[in-house]
């Protein structure tokens, strides 16, 4: 009786599996923070309510340069993971080796071209066929704030760098922390580049960090640039060294730190600890005109097996889907890729960013980030976060600096 169970058990299952593929995912990606962790179980669970086994790899360490090594590692290999968290140039480069898959047939069908705005599309794709699927924009330019830090010292939210600088003095005076970083380098980027769109304006930003023209590279505006980020070198604490930017965001919650220059994946880390927006803590793009845009999106990688191909395209369906991107991007800080989500659910800082992107896209001041990897290949954005990270972990000048960025990037090409 027992056998006889079993035995048809087995046979249906076999039919099963001839007709339908279950889908498979292994997933590379590196969001393990508090935020980020939620942000990515929204996906984890739609996947696996459509039927979808899930295998997670996530890789820790914020802005994803360890994941990007587990994934030269693994594709070296030959066992390249299904999907991975991949974005701006970095696609295209993978592209070139060969390795993605095209997922232009599930693009086509839910008509993305119709529903994602033209300069989101264009990284999404490779050569005309789709190799990307996006989940959301993250606007980098923001300063977060402590509300009731900056209320009990009598301080506005800065609107110009001058203004920060004093904000930063007067609350060094009362023993607290002015800036929470933590020092690596892909948070140095963060920060310098923010400061760069505030002192460069749009254009500048434009000719140093898209076109990479020399002459603004070295420029006397670049070396303002350098000169206030040594100012705010002063500005954070001793232990900055290595930090992780969740830690620093937590200090800015608990009021050890006024402020944090960061993406709005830490408004993803502020949500999670249950605190509101406007009350608990305050946004406002940095000083300056523009928004630095950085898109998270996830590529297929080319793998044999019907159940993984049927994974992918699960994924990308899943991902690009209107419930998705409105649930992942209330938790993770950013605000939808597709412009027909409504954003009625949302809180004030994405109802800003929203508008300001807008703008920004109306009047050319929309800008890649560079430090995100949307705006540069990586031995480019590479050798421009070496001398950041240089200068600001040394007592180099600024003349120094601006003349090592410009060999720097000379060198890289
Ligand atoms: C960014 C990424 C965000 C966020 C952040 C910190 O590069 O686009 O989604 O995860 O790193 O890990």
């Amino acid at each position: 009786m027992k056998s006889v169970f079993f035995g048809a058990v087995s046979a249906t299952a076999l039919i099963a599996s001839a007709v339908y593929a279950e889908p498979q995912a292994e997933v590379l990606h590196w969001w393990t923070s508090g935020g980020e962790a939620k942000s990515v179980a929204v996906l984890q669970e739609e996947f696996a309510s459509k039927g979808g086994q899930w295998t997670d790899m996530p890789v820790a360490g914020g802005g994803g340069d360890a994941a990007m090594t587990a994934l030269r590692a693994r594709v070296l290999s030959g066992n390249a993971p299904t999907a991975v968290q991949l974005k701006g140039p970095a696609i295209q480069e993978w592209y070139e080796e060969g390795v993605l898959a095209d997922i232009s047939a599930v693009a086509e069908a839910q008509g993305w071209a119709d529903v994602l705005p033209a300069s989101i599309a264009g990284h999404m794709k490779c050569e005309g066929t789709w190799c990307a699927a996006p989940v959301n924009v993250h606007r980098v330019d923001w300063i977060w704030a402590n509300a009731d830090v900056l209320e009990a010292n009598g301080i506005e939210m800065p609107t110009t760098w001058d203004e920060f600088n004093a904000a930063a003095e007067k609350l060094q005076a009362a023993g607290i922390i002015p800036l929470a970083h933590g020092g690596q380098a892909w948070q140095d980027a963060t920060v310098f580049e923010a400061v760069a769109l505030g002192v460069l304006g749009a254009d500048g930003f434009r000719k140093a960090f898209v076109d990479l023209d020399m002459d603004t590279l070295k420029s006397d505006e670049m070396k303002a640039v350098f000169d206030q980020m040594r100012t705010m070198r002063g500005y954070v604490d001793d232990n900055f060294s290595g930090r992780d930017w969740n830690l620093a965001t937590a200090m800015v919650m608990n009021g050890e730190a006024a402020f944090q220059i960061m993406g709005d994946w830490a408004k993803g880390e502020f949500m999670a600890a249950g605190k509101v927006p406007g009350e608990d803590f305050l946004c406002a793009s940095v000083p300056g005109d523009g928004f630095l845009y950085n898109v998270d999106s996830f590529a297929m990688f080319d793998v044999d097996g019907d159940d993984k191909k049927a994974g992918q395209e699960l994924l990308a369906e899943l991902i690009v889907g209107q419930n998705f991107q409105k649930v992942f991007n209330l938790n993770k800080g950013s605000i939808p890729a597709r412009v027909d989500v409504s954003l009625e659910e949302f809180d004030s800082c994405a109802h800003l960013s929203a508008k300001d992107m807008g703008e920004s896209s109306d009047n050319g001041s929309l800008l890649p980030s560079y430090a995100h990897g949307m705006a540069l290949r990586g031995a480019q954005s590479g050798a421009i976060t070496d001398v950041v990270t240089a200068h600001f972990n040394s007592d180099m000048s600024s003349d120094e600096a601006v003349n090592m960025l410009a060999d720097a990037v000379a060198n890289s090409m």
